[in-house]
């Protein structure tokens, strides 16, 4: 398994990270059982990825209680990333405490802010008036995520869904940002805009995440009509898909999206590989991509994709995938948010 550093730091993580939004269970993702987190991380480990992508907000911190249960013992294998939401950040030691607690750790490996800090992502985290009308400033933020990493509590520091503008606000603290979490698939392809190319100039990795576009990209809905309400809130369904929960007011590109389904299983097919190995191999071809983050809800799911991270496709492969999901990229455009209409970016 190809391992790549983040950023200048001495942190290498592997071509995949393990996605532990599902662990723990909980209303976006359904059951998921300590039995199979606990097969897939160890089995994980034994593959060779050695990257683990948790957050606070997971199920409530769920899914860290169980990421911890599962490394128990084997914590010096891992490399364990977890994120601060943007409402948050006036105590940032007090959440990054309790985030250990919760993972039975005492360091991270690397710490991000989930969200950029602006009204509309912090509203999203809470209904807490003052907050929202008083946020912290990126300074403070990244200021207090200096202190972490200088008393040890965590090695790196991150970013996730930050803009351009975002990032040359943390760039211009001076504090060492190593890495940004992005969006990043065959379908959600906006990064390709302003976002790698600045990355790329400022030594800053990007970790891709939604690998499979939430199972679309695995070929696991048939019609749109299959695809859940929480799986189908973002721009790629139209606003009346997500049952009451989607924002964006857009009508979505459903028919383009199964048209790249179709095109994909019959490359995949062609090549005799799973349509979700195709579309893993399809992101780790991208030179900007240091890791995907793909959820892996069992162990023969698990498998399936890391043998995709030593399938190598060929330019040839590379250019007609990019060249069928042009349409779904000319629609969707490229606002790096997903869940929102571009004048409502959360993302900038
Ligand atoms: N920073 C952020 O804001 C952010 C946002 C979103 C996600 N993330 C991270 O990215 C990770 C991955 O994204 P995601 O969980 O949203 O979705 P994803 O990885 O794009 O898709 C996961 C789904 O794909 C299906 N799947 C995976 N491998 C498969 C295979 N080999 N064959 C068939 N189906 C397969 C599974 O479906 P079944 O349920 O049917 O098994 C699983 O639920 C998350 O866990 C999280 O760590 C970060």
């Amino acid at each position: 398994m190809k391992k790549v550093k983040l950023g200048k730091s001495d942190i290498a993580v592997s071509a995949m990270t393990v996605g532990c939004w599902p662990f723990g269970g909980g209303d976006y993702w359904g059951e998921q059982s300590q039995k199979d987190v606990d097969s897939v991380v160890g089995a994980a480990l034994d593959l060779g990825v050695n990257a683990f992508d948790t957050a606070e907000m997971y199920n409530g911190g769920e899914s860290e209680r169980s990421l911890g249960i599962a490394l128990k013992g084997k914590r010096d294998k891992a490399v364990v990333i977890s994120k601060i939401g943007p409402s948050n950040c006036h105590n940032v030691r007090k959440h990054c405490l309790a985030s250990l607690e919760r993972l039975g750790m005492d360091y991270l490996d690397v710490y991000m802010l989930h969200w950029p800090i602006n009204k509309l992502a912090v509203e999203h985290f809470t209904s807490d008036k003052n907050i929202i009308e008083t946020p912290p400033t990126v300074e403070a933020a990244y200021q207090q995520l200096d202190e972490l990493k200088k008393e040890g509590l965590i090695r790196s520091i991150g970013m996730s869904n930050f803009g351009r503008t975002q990032m040359e606000e943390v760039v211009a603290t001076g504090v060492q940002v190593d890495v940004n979490e992005m969006s990043y698939n065959i379908v959600s392809r906006a990064i390709e805009g302003e976002i790698a190319p600045y990355c790329i100039q400022n030594n800053i990795s990007i970790i891709g995440s939604m690998g499979l576009q939430q199972g679309l990209l695995a070929g696991i809905y048939k019609t749109v009509e299959d695809v859940p309400p929480h799986q189908a809130h973002s721009r790629h369904f139209s606003q009346e898909r997500g049952k009451g929960t989607s924002r964006h007011y857009e009508e979505g590109a459903e028919k383009e999206l199964f048209e790249v389904v179709d095109e994909l299983r019959k490359i995949a097919d062609d090549l005799h590989v799973h349509i979700a190995q195709l579309s893993i191999a399809w992101i780790l071809k991208k030179p900007f991509m240091a890791s995907t983050l793909v959820g892996s809800r069992n162990i023969n799911e698990l498998k399936m994709n890391v043998e995709a991270c030593s399938l190598e496709i060929s330019n040839e492969t590379e250019a007609l995938i990019d060249k069928i999901s042009q349409p779904v990229l000319d629609i969707l455009g490229f606002n790096p948010d997903y869940y929102e209409h571009s004048s409502k970016s959360r993302i900038y």
